[in-house]
C-alpha cells in the first residue's frame, strides 16, 4: 500500500469515527488530497502536536508521518482519561470511578462521552523490514454509534476482552449510575462479565439474561423506551438527547449498553425491535454491543459455531455466513462500528495473508487493528466495586423532580388518561397514570413517609403536561400541612394553578364533602351530555362534542381519614359520594387521588359493611411509603407486607394491580426541588396568561382564615337593596361551564376564609333576579361549602324573623351581630332603617360603637346605649310594635314604616335590669322582648340579639316561645345544647374557634357551619 493511499484509508477512518473532531479531519483531507496531487501540503492544513501555523513537511513519508501523528493525537484527544489511558496508567491506580467531573472554576462540568480507545491501527511500512508504525484506535459508543464484533469461534474470548475493556473503561469514565448494563449471555451463563456481578445489586446492571424469550421482551421494552425518548424528549426538535443536552436541556436519560454476548438469531418480532433499537438508540443514549460467532466462507462450510451445539439446526443458518455481497452478515446491525476477525476473511483478496489476531473495523479500512489487551482483573474488580458502591449512593439520594418534566408544557392530550412521571426505578422513570385500567389511586404512608411530597410531583407533573382545559382538580388538604396553599394566590405570590378548581387548605370536613357533592353533580351533568350524544365514556363524549374539552377531573384529597372521623352524618355523606365516584368515575373520567397515614382505623368505611371494599376495590394504583406491616396489609393486600420493609423517606412500592404482591415495584419518589418548582411555576403563570388570559381562579377554602365582611363578594355588593334571593339559592356547578359564567373577579376575596363562588356573583349582578322591595339578609358569615359566598338570616315581615346569636366565643358573636346589623342597613335606602344598638356588658360597647358609626354612614340614625338603656330601647321597640298594630288596624299606616331594628351585645348581661317591673306601665324588660319578639317581624320590628348561652336565650324568651326566634348562629355551643333548637337534628359543628353553625328553622333542612365574620375594625 503506498503512503498516499495509506493516509487516504487512515483519513476515512477517522473521519468516520470522530464527529466531533471533523473539523481537523477535514483539514487531514485537505492535506491528503495535496499528497495525492504531489504537492506541498498547506501551511495551515496540519496541526500535528506543534500547534497550528506550523508548517509542514513537504515529501510524501515525512507528510504521512505529520498525517499519523495528527491522527494520534485525535485519538488522543478524544479518548482521554479512563476512556484512553492505558491499563498501566497511573490513573488506573488511584480512580475515582464513576466520579462526576470535576468542577473547573467553580462551574460544574458535565460529563460527555468521546471515543473509547480499542486498539491500534497497525501500518505497515513503505520500505520492506522496516518496524510497523500504529496508531491508538478509538471508536465512538455513547452517543456515537453500536459496536459489533464479528468473531470466530477461536477468537471469541478476545471479542469478549474487547467487550471487558470497553465496559471497563466505560463504567470508570462515566458517572455512577448514569450509565446501565443490560447483558445477553446464553452460553456462559453469566460467565462472561463474571467480573461484572457487584454492578447487578447497585442497579447498574440487571440480571443477565439467558433465554432468547426472555430478551425478546426485554428488546420490546427498550424499543418502547428509545420510542417514548423520541417523542417525549426529542419531539421533532432535536436529532439526538446529545444535541438537546447541547441546546441546553440537560441529560435526563441514563446511557444504555445493550450487550449481546451471543447471536440470540431473532426472528420477526424480536429482530425487528433489536434492528430498531439499534437504528434509533443512539440517538437515545440506548447502544448495542453485539458479538457474533461467524463461520468462515470455505474454509468452514460445516459450520463451527458453537450456537449449533446448544440450538437445534437452524433452516436459516446459512445467514450466519459472512456475505460477501453486504461485506456482512445478512443482518448487520443497523449503525455499527464492525470489527471483524480476519479469520474470516480469508477469501477477499485485501485481507488474505493477513496476520491472524489482527481484526478489520468498519472504521480503518484496509488497516488492520490489533486489540489492546484485556484490563487485569483486579482493575475490573476494583473498578466495579467503586462504581456499584457510587451508583448505590447516588440512587439512595432523592432523584430530583427536575428529570421528570417535560420540555415542553401542555403538549399530552388527556382523552385516553392521564400519565405522569414520578419516581425513578430499576429501569429508569416510573410513571403513574390515570386512565380506564387504573382509574383511582390511593397513597398511604406512616407521617413523614413522603405522601404529600408525592401528591405535590403528580399534580405539578399533570399541570406541566396537560394544558388546563385537559385537566381539572380539586385539591383538599385535611391536615395542618399547607402543602396545597402553594396552588392558591396569596398575599405574596398571586400565582395559582390554572388547573385548580378548588383548594382547600386545612379543610373543614363540611368543606370536603360539599367538594365530593358538587364533583358528583358534575358526572351527572357529563350523564346528561353523554345521553345527548349517545356516548358511553368520556372519550366517546370527547369524540362526540368537540365543542368543550371535556377535561379529566382528578379530586386530590391528602389525609382523606379526616373527612371521615368521627363516623357522623358529614362521614355518611363522604363515604356516600367517594363511593359513587368510586364506581363511575371511569365512565365520567373523574379520578380520585386519596392520600392517609392509616386506613385502618376509618370507623365510616368499617360500620357499613363491604363500603370499604367497594371504594377500594376500585383502586387499582396503589402507592405504598414507609408504614406498618399491618397497614402495608390493608393498604396493599392482605399478603402484602412490602410496604412494612421500606427504609427510607421517598422509598415506595408502586402497584397497579390492586395491591397484590406481584404488582410490587420499588421505586424513589422525586423529590420536588423549590428552586425547580419555582421555575416551573413562572412557566405555568406566563404559559398561562399567553394562551388563557381568563382563566378563572380556583375556588380557595383555608380553614384558619377568617371572612373579612368588607372583602366578601356579596356584602361588596350590597348598594341600598335587600339582597337578591339568587344568593341564598346559587348552587355552586363546577367544571365544565360555559367560560361566560366563570368570569367573576373574585380574586380580591381569594384567601379570605371563604369559598367563593362566581356563579353567586353572577347571579347577584343579574337584575333580574333581584326582588325590588324585598327582605333584607342579614349575614352572618361564610358557609363551609362551595356556595354561596355568604349567609344569614332574611328579615322578612313575617313571625319569628329574628336572629339570635348563641355562644361565649366572644371573637365569633361580635362579628356575627356587627356584620348582620352592618349588611342590613347596606341593604336598605337613607330612611329606610331606625337602629338602636345596646352593649349590655361594658367590653362590647366599643364594638357597639364601631358598628354604629358603619351604620350611620350608610345613612341611618343609630343610637348607643349601655346596659342602663337596654329597659328603655326595649321598652320603645315594644311600643313602636303596638303602634304600628294599631295603625294597621286602624288603615292609618300609609306609606311603609322604616325597619327598626333592636341590637344587643350580650343581652344576658342585662337579665337583672330586665326583671325589674316597671311600676307605671306593669311591664318588666321580657315582657316588652317578648312582644318585641313575639310580634315585632310583622311590623319590620326586627331583634339581632347575642346571648352567651343557650338557657339564658331560652329563660328570657320564656320555654314557649322559644321558636319566636327562628335563626339561630351559635359558636361554641355543644351540639347536645343545640339539639332541640335544631328541631331535635344533631349539630355537628360550630364548636372549634373560628366556626359557627348556623340554622334557620324556615330555611333549612340542616343547620349549616358557616367560617363567620371576623369583628370590625375601626375605621
Ligand atoms: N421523595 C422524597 N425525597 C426526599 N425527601 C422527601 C421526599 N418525600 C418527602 N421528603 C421529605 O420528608 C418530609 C416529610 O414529607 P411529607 O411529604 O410531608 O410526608 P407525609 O405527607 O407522608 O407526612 C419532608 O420534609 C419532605 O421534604
Ligand atoms: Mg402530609
Amino acid at each position: 500500500m503506498s503512503g498516499t493511499r495509506r493516509a487516504r484509508t487512515l483519513v476515512a477512518g477517522i473521519q468516520s469515527s470522530l464527529g466531533a473532531a471533523l473539523a481537523l479531519a477535514d483539514r487531514l483531507e485537505e492535506q491528503a488530497a495535496v499528497l495525492e496531487r504531489g504537492g506541498p501540503p498547506a501551511a495551515a492544513a496540519v496541526a500535528a502536536q506543534g500547534g497550528p501555523g506550523r508548517p509542514a513537511a513537504s515529501n510524501g513519508p515525512r507528510d504521512v508521518d505529520a498525517s499519523l501523528a495528527q491522527a494520534r493525537m485525535i485519538a488522543r484527544s478524544g479518548a482521554r482519561g479512563f476512556a484512553g489511558a492505558s491499563w498501566a496508567a497511573p490513573d488506573w491506580r488511584h480512580g475515582p470511578f464513576g466520579a462526576e467531573p470535576a468542577a473547573a472554576g467553580g462551574v460544574r462540568a458535565r460529563f460527555r462521552p468521546g471515543l473509547w480507545q480499542v486498539g491500534q491501527v497497525v501500518i505497515p511500512p513503505d520500505d520492506p523490514g522496516a518496524p510497523y508504525s500504529t496508531v491508538p484506535l478509538a471508536v465512538p459508543l455513547l452517543d456515537g454509534r453500536n459496536l459489533r464484533i464479528e468473531t470466530v469461534r477461536a477468537r471469541r474470548a478476545a471479542a469478549v476482552d474487547l467487550v471487558r475493556g470497553l465496559l471497563t473503561r466505560i463504567l470508570a469514565a462515566v458517572p455512577a449510575g448514569r450509565v446501565r448494563l443490560v447483558v445477553y449471555d446464553p452460553h456462559e451463563l453469566g460467565a462472561g462479565l463474571a467480573g461484572f456481578a457487584p454492578l447487578r445489586a447497585a442497579g447498574v446492571a440487571s440480571t443477565t439474561i439467558t433465554t432468547r424469550a426472555r430478551l425478546e421482551e426485554r428488546l420490546a421494552e427498550l424499543s418502547a423506551e428509545v420510542g417514548r425518548i423520541t417523542v417525549e424528549r426529542l419531539g421533532g426538535r432535536f436529532d439526538s438527547l446529545r444535541e438537546r443536552e447541547d441546546a441546553g436541556h440537560g441529560r435526563p436519560e441514563p446511557w444504555l449498553l445493550l450487550v449481546l454476548l451471543g447471536d440470540p438469531r431473532l426472528y420477526e418480532e424480536g429482530a425487528r425491535s433489536l434492528s430498531a433499537v439499534a437504528a434509533q438508540g443512539p440517538a437515545c443514549g440506548v447502544h448495542v454491543i453485539s458479538i457474533v460467532q461467524l463461520a468462515p466462507l470455505q474454509t468452514d462450510p460445516a459450520g463451527a459455531d458453537d450456537l449449533d451445539d446448544v440450538t437445534p439446526p437452524d433452516p436459516d443458518a446459512d445467514d450466519l455466513r459472512l456475505d460477501e455481497e453486504a461485506d456482512s452478515v445478512a443482518d448487520p446491525l443497523p449503525n455499527s462500528v464492525v470489527f471483524t476477525a480476519v479469520e474470516l476473511l480469508a477469501d477477499r483478496p485485501d485481507w488474505r495473508g493477513a496476520q491472524p489476531g489482527l481484526w478489520r473495523t468498519s472504521l480503518t479500512g484496509l488497516l488492520p487493528v490489533q486489540l489492546d489487551p484485556p484490563p487485569p482483573p483486579d482493575l475490573v474488580t476494583a473498578v466495579t466495586r467503586q462504581v456499584a458502591d457510587a451508583a448505590a449512593r447516588e440512587a439512595s439520594r432523592p432523584p430530583g423532580i427536575a428529570e421528570l418534566l417535560p420540555g415542553t408544557l401542555w403538549e399530552s392530550d388527556s382523552a385516553a388518561g392521564v400519565t405522569v412521571p414520578v419516581a425513578q426505578g430499576p429501569d429508569g422513570p416510573v410513571r403513574l397514570t390515570f386512565d380506564d385500567d387504573t382509574v383511582h389511586a390511593l397513597v398511604g404512608g406512616q407521617a413523614g413517609a413522603g405522601k404529600s411530597t408525592l401528591l405535590l410531583d403528580i399534580v405539578y407533573g399533570i399541570a406541566a403536561r396537560y394544558a388546563p382545559d385537559q385537566v381539572r382538580f380539586h385539591l383538599l388538604d385535611f391536615k395542618e400541612g399547607l402543602e396545597f396553599a402553594q396552588f392558591a394566590p396569596g398575599p405574596a405570590d398571586p400565582f395559582f394553578l390554572p388547573h385548580a378548581d378548588t383548594v382547600g387548605i386545612e379543610s373543614d370536613r363540611e368543606f370536603g364533602v360539599a367538594v365530593l357533592r358538587a364533583v358528583r353533580e358534575q358526572m351527572r351533568r357529563r350523564a346528561v351530555a353523554m345521553r345527548a350524544v349517545g356516548a358511553r365514556d368520556l372519550r366517546g363524549l370527547r369524540a362526540a362534542d368537540r365543542s368543550s374539552a371535556w377535561p379529566r377531573v382528578i379530586v386530590v384529597v391528602d389525609e382523606f381519614q379526616v373527612m371521615l372521623t368521627p363516623m357522623d352524618e358529614i362521614a355518611r355523606e363522604g363515604v356516600a359520594h367517594l363511593e359513587v365516584l368510586a364506581r363511575q368515575g371511569r365512565a365520567y373520567g373523574v379520578h380520585l387521588l386519596l392520600a392517609s397515614q392509616t386506613l385502618s382505623g376509618i370507623d365510616a368505611l368499617d360500620s357499613t359493611a363491604g363500603k370499604r371494599g367497594s371504594i377500594f376495590g376500585q383502586f387499582a394504583l396503589r402507592v405504598a411509603l414507609r408504614t406498618s406491616i399491618s397497614e402495608s396489609r390493608v393498604l396493599l393486600s392482605t399478603a402484602n407486607e412490602a410496604a412494612g420493609a421500606l427504609a427510607g423517606v421517598g422509598e415506595a412500592i408502586v402497584n397497579r394491580r390492586n395491591g397484590h404482591p406481584a404488582g410490587n415495584e420499588l421505586v424513589r419518589v422525586a423529590f420536588p426541588d423549590p428552586a425547580v418548582i419555582s421555575r416551573l411555576r413562572d412557566r405555568l403563570a406566563t404559559t398561562a396568561a399567553r394562551s388563557l388570559p381568563s382563566v378563572p381562579q380556583p375556588r380557595v377554602f383555608v380553614g384558619h382564615a377568617p371572612a373579612i365582611l368588607d372583602d366578601n363578594p356579596v356584602y361588596r355588593a350590597l348598594d341600598g337593596r335587600p339582597a337578591p334571593a339568587a344568593i341564598e339559592s346559587a348552587a355552586a356547578p363546577i367544571g365544565d361551564e360555559p367560560p361566560a359564567a366563570i368570569h367573576a373577579d373574585v380574586s380580591a376575596a381569594a384567601l379570605s376564609g371563604a369559598a367563593l363562588s362566581a356563579a353567586a356573583l353572577s347571579g347577584a349582578a343579574q337584575p333580574a333576579a333581584a326582588q325590588p322591595g324585598g327582605d333584607p339578609l342579614a349575614l352572618v358569615g361564610v358557609p363551609v361549602d362551595l356556595a354561596p359566598a355568604a349567609v344569614g338570616a332574611r328579615l322578612a315581615a313575617s313571625p319569628g324573623r329574628h336572629l339570635a346569636v348563641l355562644g361565649p366565643l366572644r371573637r365569633e358573636a361580635v362579628g356575627m351581630v356587627q356584620a348582620a346589623a352592618a349588611s342590613i342597613a347596606a341593604q336598605l335606602p337613607a330612611g329606610g332603617l331606625v337602629a338602636e344598638i345596646v352593649a349590655a356588658e361594658p367590653t362590647a360597647l366599643g364594638a357597639a360603637e364601631i358598628l354604629a358609626e358603619r351604620m350611620r354612614r350608610a345613612g341611618h340614625p343609630v343610637r348607643v346605649a349601655d346596659v342602663t338603656g337596654l329597659r328603655g330601647v326595649l321598652a320603645a321597640a315594644a311600643d313602636e310594635t303596638r303602634a304600628r298594630e294599631n295603625a294597621a288596624l286602624a288603615g292609618t299606616g300609609g306609606p311603609a314604616p322604616p325597619l327598626r331594628l333592636v341590637v344587643v351585645f350580650a343581652m344576658d348581661a342585662g337579665r337583672a335590669a330586665l326583671e325589674v317591673r316597671d311600676p307605671q306601665s306593669r311591664r318588666t324588660g321580657l315582657d316588652d322582648l317578648r312582644t318585641v319578639t313575639r310580634r315585632g317581624p310583622a311590623m319590620r320590628v326586627h331583634l339581632v340579639g347575642w346571648w352567651r348561652g343557650v338557657s339564658r336565650m331560652v329563660e328570657d324568651l320564656g320555654p314557649v316561645n322559644r321558636d319566636d326566634i327562628a335563626v339561630w348562629a351559635a359558636a361554641g355551643v355543644p351540639g347536645s345544647d343545640l339539639f332541640a333548637m335544631a328541631g331535635h337534628r344533631p349539630v355537628a359543628g360550630g364548636t372549634m374557634p373560628n366556626r359557627a353553625v348556623l340554622f334557620d328553622r324556615h330555611t333549612q333542612s340542616e343547620p349549616r357551619t358557616v367560617v363567620p365574620f371576623a369583628p370590625m375594625v375601626r375605621g
